[in-house]
Formats: structure tokens, sequence, C-alpha cells
């Protein structure tokens, strides 16, 4: 790869995408592939610290590194893989565990979360989920990470962990930064626009997923909350306004003001049927890529295959040395 800085990033196999994800990560995902090299993996191995139904895991798992793909993650430009293919994510994940202290994991604002919300299954896979993560990004050296708010108390952790290592062994992890897009808007559930769009929502009319078909997504946006005024504009308190507006620039690239002036006059109802309308014909493409690869099921297989190989290749080297570092004997 030629001299530029190394993105790592990694994404939970839901199998579908929220347009919280699409717009706030993975679309992001594709610009960067022009001044980075980026490695793009999907962690199913992240995935089986909460219980899965292995069935749905593996579907879910090609159908999120389709819905990559089809979000424009081109495998010439960068390497896209599934995490499990690659056996130096979880041979580095323990050399890091035994560097990593007990109390710093039981600090995790996600583990004290997810080991309320699965309180009949706190598993040590769930505990160590944050190591794991740390060697996802040093097995390839990455220089930067992008990651969401509640992803960045992991990546500082993985900073310190490399940083431990180093004083420890001799210095040889890079530090991984932070990567945090100038877009890269938080989209709010469209039912109760103070809480952050997400999959596990209660009500599907809050969530817009990015395989949702037009009439659903018009449907869905028709139905927004929103406030008792009448104008369209960006406030303070206009919680369910200000996230349609946010939405409607993100796929038209319009400012508020723009938006503002367009809508002058009009109703809510005018409004929302046209973020709708943008923001189906902005996902169309996408969906129709998405069903293009995953009739394609053996170019799907070829894509990540070699995704693995080049993963596999890049990052062994780096934990080859790590194990030397540590004291393991040369296997050959
Ligand atoms: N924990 C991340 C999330 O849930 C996913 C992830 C796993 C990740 N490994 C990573 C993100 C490495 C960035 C880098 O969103």
């Amino acid at each position: 790869m030629e001299d530029k800085k190394l993105i790592f990033s990694g994404i939970q196999p839901t199998g579908t995408f929220t347009l919280g994800n699409y717009i706030g990560a993975v679309r992001n995902w594709k610009p960067l592939q022009e001044e980075y090299n980026c490695i793009y993996c999907v962690v199913d191995m992240h995935a089986i610290t909460v219980r899965q139904d292995p069935v749905k895991l593996r579907q879910n798992t090609l159908n999120s590194y389709a819905l990559l793909m089809a979000c424009g993650i081109d495998v010439e430009k960068s390497i896209l893989f599934i995490q499990s293919h690659v056996k130096t994510h979880a041979e580095l994940s323990w050399i890091l565990g035994c560097n990593t202290q007990f109390g710093e994991l039981s600090r995790m604002t996600q583990f004290k979360d997810k080991s309320q919300r699965h309180a009949d299954d706190v598993n040590s896979g769930l505990f160590t989920y944050p190591v794991l993560m740390a060697a996802d990004i040093l097995a390839y050296n990455a220089d930067l990470v992008p990651v969401g708010v509640d992803q960045k108390q992991h990546l500082e952790l993985a900073r310190n962990i490399a940083q431990r290592f180093n004083q420890r062994y001799g210095d040889f992890f890079k530090l991984p930064e932070p990567y945090i897009a100038e877009i890269g808007a938080k989209v709010m559930s469209l039912q109760d626009p103070t809480k952050k769009m997400s999959k596990s929502d209660d009500n599907p009319n809050a969530v817009i997923l990015i395989l949702d078909d037009k009439d659903t997504i018009i449907r869905k946006f028709k139905r927004a909350v929103t406030d008792s005024d009448t104008e369209v504009c960006y406030r303070d308190g206009k919680d369910g306004i200000n996230n349609l507006m946010t939405i409607y620039s993100s796929v038209t690239g319009k400012n508020f003001t723009e938006i503002e002036s367009e809508f002058s006059g009009k109703g809510y109802g005018d409004f929302k049927l046209a973020v709708g309308e943008a923001v189906a014909d902005h996902l169309e493409p996408i969906r129709t890529e998405f069903a293009r690869l995953s009739a394609d099921k053996a170019y799907l297989k070829k894509c990540y295959t070699e995704g693995a190989e080049k993963a596999l290749r890049y990052s062994q080297r780096i934990v080859s040395k790590v194990y030397r570092k540590v004291g393991f004997v040369d296997r050959t």
C-alpha cells in the first residue's frame, strides 16, 4: 500500500443499517477511501458477546458485507473482510488482554449498560469486548479510527493498552486517533426525537432502515413526530423538525438556510413528504446494488475471501512481531 495514513473501522453485523448508521458512519467511509488506506471489518466475533441465533448471524454478516459494498466500499481500493476469517484478531486479543487491567474494563460504560440489559448472560466476552476491539485496530497499527461518540471510551482504552505495551516491550504500536467526520450528523428517532435512532426501537415507525422501500420510507416520515408550531426552521426545542432538517440536509446537500426558504409558507406535511422522497431517492441505488450483489453469491464470496487474505497478510506481519516481543518462541 502507498504511504497514506491507515484507517480502520468495524461495524456490527446487524444485517441492515439504520439511516442513523448510514448518515452517521457508513456513508463517510466511502470518501475516506480516496485519501487513506482503509480497512473495514464486519465484527461477527464482537456480535456473539450477546446471544445470537447462528442462522441469523451468518445471514446478517453476509448482508452487512454486501451492504457495505452497496454503500460504496470498493474492494479494489480498500480491504473489506469478516472479522472471524482473520485469526490474528483473536491471537492479538489474548496478548492485549494480558496487558489490560480488570479495573479498566470494569469502568467501561458500554459494559455496565450491556451487563444490565443482558443480566442473565454477563459473559467474559462482553467484559473483554474492548480488548478485542483494541486488537482489531492494533493488528494493523491503524492511525485513525472513525467511531461514534459511544465508542470513544473504547478507543481511549485501545490507546492506553498500546501505550502500556510500548512501555513494557519497547515502542511498537502507534497510538490510534479517533477520526471524527466533519459531517456525520446524529440522526434521532422519528417518534421521539430526543432519542438516538436505534434498530432496537420497539416502534418500527421510529427507524428508517436503509433497505426499506420507498412507500415505507415515505409513510414513516409522514408519521414523524414534530411540534405544534408550523414553521420549518432550525431552532432549539424543535427537536423533530431539527432532526428532519438534518436528514434532509445530509441527503440533498442543502444547508439549513436554503431549506428554510424552500419551505417558507409551506406546512410540515409538505416538508415531511419532501424529506421522505429525498431519502428514498438517495437510498434507491443502494437498494438496487444490494439486491444485485446478494444475488451473486459467488462474487460476494470471492470478495470476502480475498479481503480476508489481504487482511491476514497485513496483520500477520504485525502480530508476529508482537509474538517475538513478548517472548514467544519462533515456530519456524
Ligand atoms: N465496537 C464497535 C461498535 O459497536 C465496532 C467495532 C469493533 C469497531 N471493532 C472496531 C469500531 C474497531 C472501530 C474499530 O460500533
